[in-house]
Parts: C-alpha cells; structure tokens; sequence
C-alpha cells in the first residue's frame, strides 16, 4: 500500500502533491511527507494524516517546480515522523520515496553499516536510497545507472520515486510489484500509485511495467527495463470523470458509493446485457470462453470482500454451469502447493487489482499451465494485466476503504461470466437465461428502492451502536452475505462481528446468544427460508435481539424479530445484489455514530500491495 505521488513542470509543485496525496489516502494514512527543491533537497514529514501535513506547511513560504509525496502503510517501523517517506540518502542530496516491501533490506543494512552509513529510520526503504547512493560513489555513474543496478539487487516490490539535488528537474522512477501511473501533461508529468491524483491535470497515461525505470528530464520521458533495454511509452487516454473521484455532496466516500450501485450495477451491465434480445456478450473473454466452458473445474482466488463475491460466484457457477468450484484465499493458495492442472481456469477476483496475495495466486497458478481471467475494477490495474482475458466490473472509482459498489459489480460480472458459459455449455434451458436476463435487468432498480430503508435503518443502528458483539447469519446464496456485514462491521465501527452460516449456529455460535446479543438474519424468501425461520426461533429462544432482513410483504418473520428491514423479491441466485445493501448501510450508520473515521477505518488500507 502507501500512495505515491510526484510533480515536475511550470506547475507548483506543493499544491499538486498535496491534492493527489489526499486522493491516494485510502492506500495508507499513518503518516505523510513530501520533498521539495527550494534551494536545495528539502524534505518535510509528519506522522498523522495528509491534512496535519498540510496545516504544518502551510506556515512556510515553499516554492518548488518540482516535488514528490507520500502517504504511508506502515510496515517496517512503527508510525512515527521519522519512519514517514520520503528518506534521505546518507548526503541528503538523494531523497526516496517507496511503496512496497524490499524483502533483502536487513542484510543490505548491515553491508552498508560497515560500510559507514548511519540509518535514521527502522524503513527498508531507506536503505534503498543509501544502497542507490553507495552503487553511485563505487561505481561512478550517473544516478540513473545506480538506480538499475540497485534494482537488480533488490528482492522485493516496489513503485520509487527519487529526487536529487544534483539534478534539480529530474524524476527517476522504477516499479515491480507496486503500481505507478504516468500523467503527460503539457510539457509536465505527474507520477502517482493510481490515476486519481492526476486525471484533473491530463488524461493521457502510461503505466509503468514490472522492471521498468522511467527517467523524466528537459520535459521528456524515457523508459528502459532493468536490463537497460529501452521501452517504448505505450500511452493511453483515460475515461475517468474528475466528479468520479470527489464525494458529490456526500458526508462520506462509502454511502456515496452505497448510492451509487443502482448506476455502478447498470454501467456493469452496459452493452453486455439485454433482457429483449436475451443477449450476453463479455467482450473481455473471447479467446478463452472455449476454455471456461471445457474446464473440468474453476478455482476463485480473492481476498477480503472480493473473497465473498467468489463465494457467491461458486453457488452461481454450480447452479447454472454445472462446473466444480474452489474458491481461496489468494494468501493461503499461493503458500500451499495447489494442484493446478493444465486447462484448469482461474478467476481472479480484486477491486483494485493490485492486492499482492491476489498477483502471486495468479501468477503461481498461471506458471502451471492454468487460465487466468481477471474480474478487477480498475482499468490497467497489475492482475488486469496479469491476466489472460477478464471483464471489468466498470464500477468507477471506489475511494472508501470499506468495499461496497465494488462488490455488488463484481457480482454483476460473476454472474453475466456464470450465465453465459451455462449457455455455451447448455446446462441451462433457454426460458430459464431469458427469465434470469429480465431478472437481471431489474436489479438496479430493485436496489433503488433497497436504499430507500436508509432511514429506517439509521434509526435501528442508533439502537444497537453501543453493542459489543453482533452474529451475521444466514444460508444459500445469503451466506456469504452474512460474511460480508460482518466484515463491513469489523472494519469500519470496530465491533466485534462474525458470520456463520445459519445452520452452524448450533455447532458453536449459539452458545454466544443471550439478551446482549444482535443477530443479524438474512432471511429472505427462498429455498432454505423455512429452516432459517427455524434458525429465527432458535435464537429468540435464547434472547437474542433479531434484526431480519426479509422479502417485502413477509408476515412471519415479523412476529418473531424485534426488527425485519424488507427488500424487494428477486431471484434467490441474484438475492446477494439486495441484501447486502441494508447491511452495508447498517454497517455505515453504527460507524459514524460511534465517531468512527469510516472512509479511513483505523489500520487498514483499501489497496494492500504487500503479503
Ligand atoms: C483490502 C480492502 C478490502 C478489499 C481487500 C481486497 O483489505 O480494505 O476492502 O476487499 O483488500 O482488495 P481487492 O482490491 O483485491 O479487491
């Protein structure tokens, strides 16, 4: 994680660093610094967030056409201003900034120890610019050249962004696991972890690959690999919205993009999806369609929320296709030995498309002969690229830290993927694709009227913010659901939440159930809803506060919970794309009446770039 972002041009340069390292906090916010050259390299750096950084500089008279910033996710050393990026060399005439991990760092400390260097920090990526800055003194060379050759010593990930005074209009930057995105204005360039810092300046980009160093100097950019082979900048135009990345009249991020998932649903399904010419088309898997009908199984690789869209994903791809699936945590599946054949599929599944367990899953699994399909939400993100063929979800930029649209469009594209291979493999009748198109169709709207239970359950969420523990449970497709408003929970109002499925409850969970405790029951009506009735009882029997989510128009369950939130009936496969919206809504309200930081919940960053 970390953000990173730098600036050279007519521009000044602090304003711009400033902005886009507001932009790139939900990648880490323990601490911030940016450099400048005002005379010469200067570095300012603060523990805390970017806005306590700005207030600090903002009493200085700082001018500087040219300039790097950093949001930090600690890792190595704890949050503190000495530990903020960016670091110096040992001269100070080299400043760094980094995100990543440099996995050999301590061995190459203590080289560089005897060798003299004094280090401040407990950051690896100090050690790099002192590495970087000892290549340069040895081998007399230009800093460009140091740069590789330390590059070709480093075990690790990395984006890096580096200063000198020496070269006062002069950005070197390299990547290899972390991402960095090239802005090319108009005789500026802007470098940043992703696009957002620099989509309202130009939208003309270049993504740096893996191994690659890009040397931004005289106002032109050069790019050449580790092996010092030139590349050609490939350039792309982005279609990005600056309103996209702003909270459009919102308190906060996240229940913008609660609202937005009737619009990010629809943009999902534009020119894929229609009812009227029962018409699926994924332009993203062409190629390799043939090779997601013939699989004899499908492996799911994801993590956090993306890791629950997969669950939902397996119920769709056995239901509708037929097909054995296996879904993994990416971080568990890189570190066993998976038996991966030949023809086997892969489905990656990740928001951000950078989250580090999620690369290496895929490209284990790839370098044994599998096929990867990447669903990811941003455009050009590392497993997009990773990947053989995918779809994006098309959800726009997600900025919350807690995933929301992301989940519900990922569930959009799983289930188009899942339709259609049904279809090609006919393991479903014609009349049942036609009604789940239709059904389909009206999703969106359906989550229009989901979130008009805002209120009711901000006044419900008002009644249970102080609890300490809350129970998510339900079954079939609402399982994962259940995982799902537990995390939200977790990791935005800090209360202790678990999701089980329903049937579990009496293996374990039950035991918690007494008049303190919440249970949250997704109880809508389909194939398992008498049993979760059941369940319903079960847990009224011991006490326990019910709070169920149900179709529209259930009487039953009304007479047993203390609270039903009803939502609209739909099929029990697309059900997921309903319930969660009260859970994430429930979810927000208890963590901004506990004054909890919701788009930045405390330890946790939205893009996690290290294992
Ligand atoms: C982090 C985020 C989660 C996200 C997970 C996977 O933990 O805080 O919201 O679900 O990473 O991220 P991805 O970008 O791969 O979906």
């Amino acid at each position: 994680m970390c953000g990173i972002v730098a600036y050279v041009g007519e521009r000044e340069a602090l304003p711009v660093i400033i902005k886009g390292l507001k932009r790139l906090e939900y990648r880490g916010y323990d601490s911030a610094g940016v450099a400048l050259i005002n005379g010469e390299l200067q570095v300012f750096k603060k523990k805390g967030k970017v806005t306590d950084l700005e207030t600090q500089l903002n009493e200085q008279e700082l001018k500087s056409n040219i300039g790097m910033g950093h949001t930090r996710w600690a890792t190595h050393g704890e949050p503190n201003d000495t530990n903020a990026h960016p670091h110096y060399s040992l001269d100070k005439k080299l400043a760094i900034i980094h995100n990543g991990i440099i996995e050999n760092y301590a061995s190459l400390k203590q080289e560089l120890i005897s060798k003299g260097h004094e280090f401040i920090s407990e950051t690896d990526s100090e050690v790099l610019v002192h590495f970087i800055e000892d290549i340069k003194a040895n081998n007399n060379c230009t800093l460009v050249e140091a740069v590789r050759l330390a590059l070709t010593k480093i075990i690790g990930a990395y984006a890096i962004v580096i200063m000198s005074q020496d070269d006062t209009n002069t950005l070197i930057a390299a990547r290899k696991g972390s991402p960095l995105v090239i802005g090319l204005g108009k005789e500026e360039f802007f470098l940043a972890s992703d696009a957002t810092p620099i989509i309202e300046y130009t939208n003309e980009v270049v993504y740096l690959n893996d191994h690659e160093i890009a040397v931004i100097e005289n106002n032109g950019l050069k790019i050449k690999n580790t092996e010092d082979t030139p590349m050609t900048p490939y350039i792309q135009t982005l279609d990005m919205e600056l309103e996209a990345i702003e909270k459009g009249g919102y308190e906060h991020f996240m229940l913008k993009e609660i609202f937005e998932q009737p619009r990010s649903v629809l943009d999902c399904m534009r020119g894929r999806l229609s009812a009227t010419d029962a018409r699926l088309t994924l332009g993203g898997i062409r190629e390799y369609a043939g090779a997601l009908e013939n699989a004899e199984r499908l492996i799911i690789v994801a993590c956090g929320t993306s890791w629950h869209a997969g669950l939902v994903a397996e119920y769709f791809f056995e239901e509708f296709c037929r097909l054995p699936v296996e879904v993994e945590y990416a971080s568990e599946f890189r570190y066993r030995n998976p038996v991966i054949k030949e023809g086997d599929v892969v489905i990656a599944i990740s928001q951000s498309g950078e989250t580090a367990d999620t690369l290496a899953a895929i490209e284990l699994a790839r370098s044994r002969g599998a096929i990867i399909l990447g669903v990811c939400n941003v455009v050009g993100s590392s497993i997009a690229r990773a990947s053989h063929e995918g779809s994006y979800t098309h959800a726009g930029p997600e900025i919350g830290v807690a995933s929301t649209k992301a989940f519900t469009a990922q569930l959009t594209v799983l289930f188009m993927i899942a339709l259609r291979m049904a279809q090609r493999k006919g393991t479903i009748t014609e009349s049942k694709f036609r009604e789940m198109l239709v059904e389909m169709e009206n999703i969106p709207n359906k989550i229009e009227k989901a979130l008009k239970l805002n209120d009711q359950i901000e006044y419900i969420s008002d009644l249970f913010k102080d609890k300490s523990n809350f129970l998510y449970l339900g079954r079939g497709y609402n399982f994962p659901v259940a995982l799902e408003g537990a995390l939200k929970l977790k990791e935005i109002s800090y209360i202790h939440a678990e999701g089980y499925p329903a049937a579990e409850m009496k293996h374990g969970p039950i035991a918690l159930i007494d008049e303190e405790m919440p249970v949250v029951f997704i109880a809508t009506r389909d194939s398992s809803y008498e049993k979760v009735v059941s369940n319903i009882q079960e847990v009224k029997a011991r006490k326990g506060k019910v709070i169920a989510i149900v179709t529209e128009g259930d009487k039953l369950i009304n007479q047993m919970a203390e609270f039903v939130i009803e939502i609209p009936a739909t099929n029990e496969a697309l059900m997921p794309l309903l319930s969660v919206i009260p859970l994430q809504l429930l979810s927000y309200h208890i963590a901004v009446m506990r004054d909890c930081n919701v788009d930045q919940p405390r330890n946790l960053a939205k893009s996690v770039t290290v294992e």
